[in-house]
């Protein structure tokens, strides 16, 4: 769907030949907008502006959609837009099961790659807020009716594992029977034994070239930390409502097998060299070079992307990857795009999206942590949200902190504020779509039957229905820009001028025709709130 500022802008562009810079008309009087595009051009092309002005709106097509267009003051022209073409446009939404978003012409299959927790430990903030970001974009897009394909990229190879598996086969732990956060203690205590004993730091090196070249306990130990960590997470991601499942799963060592394939082609193709011993690809304009294998033969998180980005784009068959990880990775993944575009594997058609993200600060500013110092987990955010209210309102409240925000921001996590029901928060917005779902509940069981918007007289249900029509643009908006605050921005809107509509205009007390159109004026505001809060990840409950 176009929206009505849209459709004016490129009607009225037709006639200037420039962008008529349409504002909101600042009094309902002048109507709806308001454009100085005649002001502008008479400057250009030394004439009066009135006279300007009034060729404009002699040959602007507008008949069909606007009331007479008016010329004020020095020369600016008041647009209305005629009341039955908002009642269209509000009842088109009711038309559609998904409230007017617009269908990408050409679908495309985007990857998304977020989340991405590490084995044998908990997940943080981080990707807590990746895990939410990530997800928004998986739901705006495939509503589009793009493919997305999800993928969760868990760090589950490394040098640590020779380290964990040895620790387990020290204390003879029966992995199966541990929780994430068991494994996590194992992983610390791991750590401290490697630190602190050299026997045992010797045994953990041979423990990974023994996890590298297969040997069954070993693997069997490794497959098994896998798999508690894995509980865990998904745990975390049932709590947290995302879309993320096992299927969605395509870990570091899934690329293990085509690390030595990537070197040898970018040998071959001459962009690896050789450096003290490193096999690495110089890049124009950055220091150090991204280090493709080690000097001791062992590969690294660089090498993995690069064999990643191979595999989306040539077996996936992406057109698009977004990697939805925090800001300190942005330079990783500027070099791995730099290689793998030289080297063919990603061709300029596919777009990849590094989108990071900011740190969530505690009240006093700084990064937002435990006493202990340790980066904070969803439970602790979760449990501190619930001691003020439900759990569903909890969640609303910490993912719509997370969406509302430019992404690159940090943002304070301030409990009070995000679980308020008045301001721009994610419960306010779930209680505008209660309040009207219960408006709705009401004008039912009195046996009302409203199917269409047929009449919008007054002025506040007109900026309602115009801000209605808005809604597949705003969303074409995310999943180009991808940038949810605008869409958080938007809904907030809509709640608002849900409220003045409220304010000025009886529903219930309503009668006749006037009656059954606000009625379902309210229902196609009921649809884009819960669509929109869909698409957020955000649930829209009937009743709060
Ligand atoms: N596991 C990594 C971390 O916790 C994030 C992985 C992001 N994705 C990727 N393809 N490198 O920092």
């Amino acid at each position: 769907m176009l929206s009505l500022p849209s459709l004016l802008a490129s009607r009225f562009e037709a006639v200037t030949g420039v962008d008529p810079e349409m504002r909101p008309a600042t009094k309902p009087q002048f109507g709806h907008f308001q454009s100085n595009v005649a002001l502008r051009l008479a400057k250009a092309e030394g004439k009066p502006p009135r006279e300007i002005a009034a060729r404009i709106v002699a040959e602007a097509q507008l008949d069909d959609l606007c009331e007479p267009l008016e010329i004020a003051g020095p020369g600016f022209i008041n647009i209305r837009i005629k009341a039955a073409v908002l009642a269209e446009v509000a009842s088109q939404v009711l038309d559609d099961d998904l409230a007017g978003i617009n269908r990408a012409p050409e679908p495309q299959t985007v990857v998304i790659d977020y989340s991405a927790p590490n084995v044998a430990k908990q997940m943080h903030v981080g990707h807590l807020r990746s895990t939410i970001i990530g997800d928004c974009f998986a739901r705006v897009l495939s509503a589009q009716g793009n493919s997305v394909i999800r993928q969760n990229h868990i760090g589950d190879w490394g040098t640590q594992f020779g380290m964990l598996v040895e620790q387990v086969l020290h204390e003879g732990t029966d992995v199966a029977g541990l929780t994430l956060v068991e494994a996590e203690a194992l992983y610390r205590r791991a750590n401290l034994h490697f630190k602190s004993d050299p026997a045992f730091a010797d045994a953990a090196l041979v423990r990974v070239v023994a996890l590298q070249s297969g040997d069954a306990e070993t693997n069997q130990i490794w497959r098994a930390l896998i798999a508690v960590s894995l509980a865990g997470f998904n745990e975390t991601y049932a709590r947290l409502g995302v879309l993320l499942t096992d299927d969605d799963i395509a870990g570091e060592s899934g690329y293990n097998a085509d690390l030595p394939l990537v070197l040898e082609d970018l040998k071959a193709q001459g962009l690896a060299v050789q450096d003290d011993g490193a096999w690495c690809v110089f890049l124009e304009g950055s220091e150090t070079p991204m280090i493709v294998q080690k000097r001791d033969g062992g590969f690294g998180y660089s090498a993995t992307d690069l064999a990643t980005i191979r595999h989306r784009v040539g077996t996936l068959g992406a057109d698009r990857i977004i990697y939805v990880v925090g800001t300190p990775q942005a330079h990783h993944f500027a070099q791995v795009f730099a290689v793998c575009r030289m080297a063919g594997y990603l061709p300029e058609r596919v777009r990849a999206e590094f989108i990071g993200f900011g740190q969530v600060l505690g009240a006093d500013g700084r990064r937002f942590a435990t006493r202990e110092g340790t980066s904070v987990l969803l439970a602790d955010l979760l449990v501190a949200a619930e001691a003020e209210v439900a759990p569903s309102i909890a969640l609303a409240a910490i993912k719509y902190a997370d969406l509302s925000n430019s992404l690159h921001k940090d943002y304070v996590f301030d409990v009070q504020r995000m679980v308020a029901t008045t301001g721009n928060t994610g419960p306010y917005l779930q209680y505008a779509h209660a309040r009207v779902s219960q408006i709705l509940r009401k004008a039912e069981a009195e046996g009302f039957a409203f199917d269409r918007v047929t009449l919008l007289e007054e002025h506040a249900e007109q900026q309602l229905a115009l801000l209605l029509s808005r809604f597949g643009e705003v969303v074409d908006d995310v999943a180009v820009t991808l940038q949810p605050h605008r869409l958080c921005g938007y809904l907030y809107d809509v709640a608002t001028a849900l409220s003045s509509f409220y304010e000025q205009c009886p529903v219930l007390r309503s009668e006749g025709e006037v009656k059954t159109s606000r009625l379902a004026l309210c229902a196609a505001t009921q649809k884009v709130l819960a669509v929109g809060l869909d698409l957020l990840g955000i649930a829209a409950p009937e009743r709060m």
